[in-house]
């Protein structure tokens, strides 16, 4: 056997080789649904305070590769941190994360500091370190990063928004400011990723959450010119993929960024994405999220007809839509990862 058949699956699947079987992980794999997490949690006190100590990070990240074996471990931490890093002040309460501060004005996007990701975010470095130390040789190490737009949409809204109306605000009527936003994230997104790539991380991910909520036309003036420079600055380091949410519309765009794989959400035909793509992407996905909320049998059944769907084609990473929900059964997590396996 070559050196490169023995590649992580993962790897070859980001290559677009053909495989005996898809690799399989799932978007926050780690988290709230597992009972070790739960527990974990409750001993630390806070989601930041588990983000901020690697050995805690580390040993969530590997949580769901133990119980469940997936061929990718995601790093444990959050695409808000970042922000943080760049002087905002970041709450995570109930109702989510929130920055009780908010950009609004150019002086205030002057403000933010530059990052040394070795020095401020020194903690997901040393994360990843410990979890390429503890992960089985066949699992890959995913980190990642918030896109600049969905990022914005953080520290402009002050948190998770629904219909954006600051920032679209900002984007149309200072747009100088909103620039200038963007500018500053994408140079923290892409000095962080080549940190978190020198630390171990051999794929990166880039989640565009909210850029779904903008049309093909204001995606491409507003949003795409940022993420492709971040794209384009970790060419040849590792391997990227793109998550953009339900942006069945901007799959052109989504395939054009340049990343070796475009996430899907399970809103699009996975079959006629791959038809799309025609090779030149990998897709990753797509299985509906709420569909873990139905028993084990039923999401074995789902998952072997969407790998069917998609069988002989090379380029297929299988995961979800999106992320897992916080009340699906770990016996259904299972379920979907050993569907990938044939077992
Ligand atoms: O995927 C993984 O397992 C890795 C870890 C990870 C987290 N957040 C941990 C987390 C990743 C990759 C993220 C990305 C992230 N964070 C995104 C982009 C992906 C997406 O879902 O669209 C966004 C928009 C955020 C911001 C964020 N973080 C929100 C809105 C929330 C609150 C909502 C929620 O799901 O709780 C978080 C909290 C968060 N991030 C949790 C986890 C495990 C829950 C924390 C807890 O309460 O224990």
């Amino acid at each position: 056997m070559s050196s490169v058949q023995q590649d992580k699956l993962l790897l070859r699947a980001l290559r677009s080789e053909p495989l005996e079987r898809p690799p399989v992980w799932l978007m926050r794999q780690a988290g709230r649904y597992l009972p070790e997490y739960r527990a974990l949690r409750q001993e630390v006190g806070s989601f930041l305070g588990m983000a901020r100590d690697p050995e805690v990070s580390a040993e969530v990240t590997l949580q769901p590769i133990r119980r469940f074996g997936m061929d990718a471990a995601i790093i444990f931490s959050d695409i808000l941190l970042p922000l943080e890093a760049m002087g905002m002040e970041l709450v995570f309460d109930e109702r989510g994360p929130s920055f009780p501060r908010p950009v609004e004005s150019m002086a205030d996007v002057e403000a933010l500091v530059e990052v040394q990701p070795a020095e401020s975010l020194a903690y997901v470095g040393r994360t990843l370190e410990l979890v390429r130390r503890s992960l089985p040789d066949s699992t890959a190490l995913i980190g990642f990063c918030g896109a600049p737009f969905t990022l914005a949409s953080y520290a402009i809204e002050g948190g998770t928004s629904r219909q954006f109306m600051l920032l679209r605000k900002m984007m149309y009527q200072q747009t100088q400011t909103f620039e200038l936003l963007m500018d500053k994230l994408t140079q923290v997104v892409i000095d962080h990723l080549r940190f978190q790539v020198e630390s171990g991380a051999e794929v990166v991910m880039l989640f565009d959450s909210w850029a779904a909520s903008l049309t093909g036309e204001d995606y491409r003036r507003y949003a795409m010119p940022w993420s492709r420079r971040v794209l384009q600055a970790l060419e040849g380091l590792a391997p990227r993929i793109t998550f953009a949410g339900a942006a069945g519309h901007l799959f052109e765009d989504q395939i054009e960024l340049g990343a070796e794989a475009v996430a899907v959400d399970h809103r699009m035909n996975l079959r006629q994405a791959l038809d799309v793509a025609s090779g030149r992407v990998a897709l990753q996905g797509n299985l509906d999220p709420a569909l873990l909320l139905a028993s084990p049998d039923e999401v074995t059944r789902r998952t072997r007809n969407l790998l069917e769907s998609v069988r002989d084609q090379p380029g297929h990473i299988l995961g979800l839509g999106h992320g897992v929900l916080r009340l699906t059964d770990p016996d259904c997590v299972a379920a979907f990862v050993d569907a990938a396996r044939g077992a």
